[in-house]
């Protein structure tokens, strides 16, 4: 046995392909079993699906990069806890296609920003974010007010989602996308996905 282990170590290339593939076994066992857990991937009770103008407002929203400063996931770590709110649930992302959870927070997470302003504070934020707050690092989005929402391809987009992963979108919700978005400015469709952020963990926390 001792022999054995000798050879391990003293063979680099052959250490490495032993700790790849004890890594990779170790990934399997966290990973796979939530892959087929109900807990993970089945929606929260009362989660609803995005309406058109906020699903129009989540992909100006991965547009214009937000994800790349801001997180949507809060840890289960008290300071987190404490500062953002209740802790991300794996149900709650059960839609999100792809994930916004991101990785850099260079600004707040967002998990749970949903009505903690109103929507004036995040119109004027979104335009001019310096004159709410003086130090912030984030860049102006003054064009979000002056863009219409193109609705052209809404109801394909709730198509989508309804089809493939599995949002529960009614024909009546689908027809009446467009009339939905028309004539709304992009700063409308970002203000009404961020205002929802986080609220189907209302009553649950
Ligand atoms: C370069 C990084 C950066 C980008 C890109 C960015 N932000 Fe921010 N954001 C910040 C920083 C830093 C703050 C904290 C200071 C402040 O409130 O302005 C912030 C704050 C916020 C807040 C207030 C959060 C809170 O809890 O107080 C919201 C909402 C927000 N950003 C939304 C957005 C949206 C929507 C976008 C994309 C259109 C975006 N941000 C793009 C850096 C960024």
């Amino acid at each position: 046995m001792k022999l054995n282990h000798e050879i391990i170590e003293k063979n680099t290339g052959l250490l490495l392909i032993l700790i790849v593939v004890s890594l990779s076994f170790a990934t399997l066992v966290e990973i796979v079993p939530l892959i087929f857990s109900k807990d993970v991937n089945q929606p929260l009770p009362n989660m609803k699906p995005w309406t058109a103008l906020q699903l129009e407002g989540r992909d100006i929203y991965i547009r214009e990069g937000c994800h790349v400063c801001h997180t949507q996931m809060i840890r289960p770590l008290r300071a987190e806890v404490e500062r953002y709110g209740p802790y991300s649930r794996a149900a709650e992302s059960a839609w999100d296609h792809p994930f916004l959870w991101g990785s850099k927070r260079t600004g707040p997470d967002l998990a749970r920003v949903g009505k903690r302003y109103s929507d004036d504070w995040q119109r004027e934020h979104l335009i001019n974010p310096q004159s709410l707050v003086p130090e912030s690092v984030m860049p102006p989005f003054p064009w979000l007010e002056k863009r219409t929402v193109n609705g052209q391809k809404v109801q394909e987009k709730m198509r989508l989602f309804r089809d493939r992963f599995g949002l529960p979108y009614s024909d009546e919700q689908i027809e009446a996308a467009p009339d939905e978005v028309q004539g709304k400015t992009e700063l409308d469709a970002v203000v009404a996905y961020l205002q929802q952020l986080g609220t189907a963990m209302e009553g649950q926390r």
